[in-house]
């Protein structure tokens, strides 16, 4: 009997400690996993640091590559494009206009009608299509067709109070947010495609001439009269509404700024000098690249295996586009390496693009205690179910590091502006104040990022100089100013006066 009760407590003894063992071995897993997972994040935030030195670097470098641009052709990674438009807009525009708006996720068809001296926009009207991406990497016919259709059914569709009187052609503005080479207010040849367009027949072709085209094939009668990028356009828009406006940023898709130069800082420029003296310059600060650029392992990897490699490096850290791609390619380390996610990896986190800014930005602003909202997005994107409070924590901790870095970049953009205007630092007897024209679906609905950006572009300037920067949001100001700007170069302008 004893030795019965004896092997029984042995044998009792042996199982709790096989089961004790067990328990410490899945606890050690799971630490271990944790740890892995934290050494990921730590190292990736690490790398994406942005402390204001840094950015004070970024911002020099930025106005270093400005005047090298505008110096010659070719003379940076800052392409420094010469826009035509040495004046905006008055106030003074009379008349109904059109405008054409592509080149990010949606293009618009825009009419607007103009009230002259003091009249303000009396109307306007629009109509928004998604470009279908199958159009995005197709031939330049098949894409320019599909615009000047849609720009046909609208025209169809307006009221007589809006047609023109007998011979008087249509005139539009042709917002086409890409790096083009102008060689005229209403011409010019596409430089290279961004923002994930890829057309393959297009290589410095010209663009109105192709728009132009494109609208006879399809009956629409319309004059180009203004060729301008989305930054110009939302200078010029910015301009028509406050006096102040000097800069132009748009964060959206792509990203980029325009500001307003003297002609005599544009050695390239070899033409007669406005008589405004100066000339909106479209920068295309998406290619901006510097060695002071915190760079991570994911960011090479995307750019390498990007439509574009090589190019468009800081708009591949700041924009729409990106930020989510950059957060998938983190998660996915995450589930490789550390099994965050389980044993298998979810196939789904290998797709690139899966994960798009704006549900990054949705499982960012996540305030529920539960943060349900990064669970739902987990679980309808990722097909990733059941994930703890811990895991969504850790995506949210990502979320801000992928989006703080883009916008504090931003702000260093915004600041090397400043510095090549020289509105940097306090004047004596107060400093001149300079509006900055927002635009783009990354600003307009990611409030973090947009404080942040805000916030940052604050603290490098200073209490004193902040007060005389200020952001105001140019909605839809692009196609607006593509619209204002036909009209300040009608052809019909100088019958009217
Ligand atoms: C384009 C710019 C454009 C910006 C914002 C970039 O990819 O190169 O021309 O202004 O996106 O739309």
């Amino acid at each position: 009997m004893k030795k019965v009760t004896v092997g029984a407590a042995v044998v009792g003894a042996a199982a709790v400690c096989a089961v004790a063992a067990l328990i410490v071995n899945h606890r050690m897993r799971k630490s271990s996993k944790w740890g892995r997972a934290m050494a990921i994040l730590r190292e990736f935030e690490e790398k994406c640091k942005t402390q204001d030195a840094k950015l004070k670097q970024v911002a020099d470098a930025m106005t270093v590559e400005m005047h090298a641009g505008l110096a010659s052709e070719g003379g940076s990674k800052l392409k420094m494009l010469i826009t035509y438009v040495d004046n905006l807009p008055t106030g003074d525009e009379a008349g109904v206009f059109y405008a054409l708006d592509l080149g990010g996720t949606n293009f618009r068809v825009l009419r607007v009608q103009l009230g002259g001296k003091d009249g303000g926009i009396i109307h306007q009207e629009f109509a928004e299509a998604s470009i279908p991406p199958s159009l995005m990497v197709g031939t330049s016919d098949a894409l320019f067709d599909y615009i000047a259709a849609e720009l046909a059914k609208f025209v169809a569709a307006e009221e007589e109070k809006f047609h023109q009187p007998p011979g008087k052609q249509r005139e539009l503005g042709f917002t086409f947010s890409f790096p083009v080479m102008q060689t005229s207010i209403n011409s010019g040849t596409i430089m290279r495609w961004t923002k994930g367009f890829s057309i393959d027949d297009a290589v410095c072709q010209d663009v109105v001439g192709e728009l132009t085209k494109a609208m006879k094939r399809k009956g629409v009668d319309m004059r180009v009269s203004a060729l301008v990028n989305d930054t110009v356009g939302t200078l010029a828009g910015g301009k028509y509404t406050q006096k102040d406006v000097a800069v132009a940023v748009i964060l959206g898709t792509g990203t980029n700024a325009a500001y307003v130069e003297r002609v005599q800082a544009i050695p390239k420029w070899h033409g007669p000098v406005p008589k405004s003296g100066e000339m909106v310059i479209n920068m295309e600060w998406g290619n901006f690249r510097s060695s002071h650029l915190p760079l991570t392992e994911y960011d090479h990897a995307l750019d390498n295996e990007s439509l574009n490699p090589g190019e468009q490096i800081f708009e591949k850290m700041t924009s729409g586009m990106y930020l989510g791609e950059i957060l998938r390619r983190v998660l996915l380390k995450v589930a490789e390496e550390a099994g965050v996610f389980g044993d298998e990896v979810p196939p789904k986190l290998k797709d690139s693009f899966v994960l798009r800014t704006p549900d990054m930005s949705a499982m960012h602003h996540d305030t529920s205690s539960d943060l349900k909202v990064v669970g739902e997005k987990l679980k309808d994107i990722l097909e990733i179910s059941n994930t703890s409070l811990k895991t969504r924590k850790l995506v949210v901790e990502l979320c801000n590091i992928v989006a703080t870095r883009g916008a504090r970049l931003a702000a260093a953009g915004v600041l090397g502006i400043l510095k090549k205007m020289g509105r940097d630092t306090p004047k004596q007897g107060g400093s001149e104040r300079t509006v900055i024209a927002m635009d783009g679906g990354l600003y307009e609905h990611y409030t973090e990022y947009r404080m942040c950006l805000e916030n940052s572009l604050k603290d490098l300037l200073g209490e004193e100089l902040a007060t005389s920067i200020v952001f105001v949001h140019s909605n839809d100001g692009s196609g607006i100013g593509a619209a204002l700007l036909a009209a300040s170069h009608s052809m019909y302008l100088e019958d009217q006066a």
